[in-house]
């Protein structure tokens, strides 16, 4: 299991690709040294949630967001704060990516039911304009609740600097079944989906938790440069190789 100590956050790494700038580190220590503008940052950062405690946060990843627990993937980074520490660590990574975002440009951030209130608060703290949330249903096959709904949705929280500039209509709903097999992150998005979120982006697209860069794959394929940044090293290299070899 991966763990988080000083050496992944000491020793960045940069690696230029056609299109893309690759950042291996903690994104509060790689965003200050990012020039923008940037188009839009698309981003679908730890969610640190998957339990109503402080003990249920602390579990693996893959234990709070899988239904066997069991993964060939390594767990990931960053997944364990509580939500007052997650509205403040989230009004400080936004706060870094909102000074680098053009004017007109969209601010695209993944969550789930849970940290949905803190995540808008940590946006507008930030200085974006929240403009709304949409939705991807990950229809039928997502995990169902006895006696209860189905874990169908995930979140989508966007806002802008300012006006906005974009001609395009987006939907505010996505239907995209979650990836079983050949996904390349514990918690991987559908490539489908993210195509939807950065075809609505100007050119230059920011990720700083890229994870596997399913981001930045979308970005790619459309002919936009992309910048993310990874703070694992296991999940720095898959994002490399993906991008490198365009893996689906
Ligand atoms: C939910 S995953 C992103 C998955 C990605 N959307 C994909 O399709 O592969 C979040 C990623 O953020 C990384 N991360 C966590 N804390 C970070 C930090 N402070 N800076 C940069 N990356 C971080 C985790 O290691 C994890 O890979």
């Amino acid at each position: 299991m991966a763990t988080r100590n000083s050496k992944t956050l000491l020793n960045n790494q940069h690696v230029k690709l056609p299109g893309a700038d690759l950042y291996r580190g903690d994104c509060l220590a790689v965003l200050p040294g990012l020039t923008g503008p940037f188009g839009a940052v698309v981003t679908d950062p730890p969610y640190s949630s998957g339990g109503q405690s402080k003990g249920d946060r602390a579990r693996s990843t893959g234990d709070k967001y899988l239904n066997s627990g069991a993964t060939k993937y390594p767990d990931f980074l960053g997944d364990t704060k509580d939500q007052r520490a997650y509205l403040h660590w989230s009004a400080l990574w936004m706060g870094l990516c909102f000074e680098r975002l053009a004017d007109g440009g969209l601010m695209i951030v993944f969550s789930d039911w849970r940290q949905l209130p803190v995540t808008t608060d940590a946006m507008q703290a930030a200085g974006v304009t929240w403009r709304g949330i949409a939705v991807w249903d990950k229809t039928g096959g997502a995990r169902p609740y006895k006696g209860g709904f189905r874990s169908q949705a995930e979140y989508i929280i966007w806002g802008s600097k300012g006006a906005l500039k974009g001609e395009r209509y987006s939907p505010g709903v996505f239907r995209v079944n979650p990836l079983a097999g050949g996904k390349l992150h514990q918690v991987g998005k559908p490539l489908p989906l993210m195509e939807e979120l950065v075809a609505a982006c100007g050119p230059r697209i920011l990720d700083p938790f890229m994870g596997s860069a399913t981001t930045g794959l979308a970005a790619l394929g459309q002919g936009k440069t992309f910048t993310g940044i990874e703070v694992s090293q296991h999940y720095f290299q898959v994002a490399l190789s993906r991008l490198k070899e365009g893996l689906p």
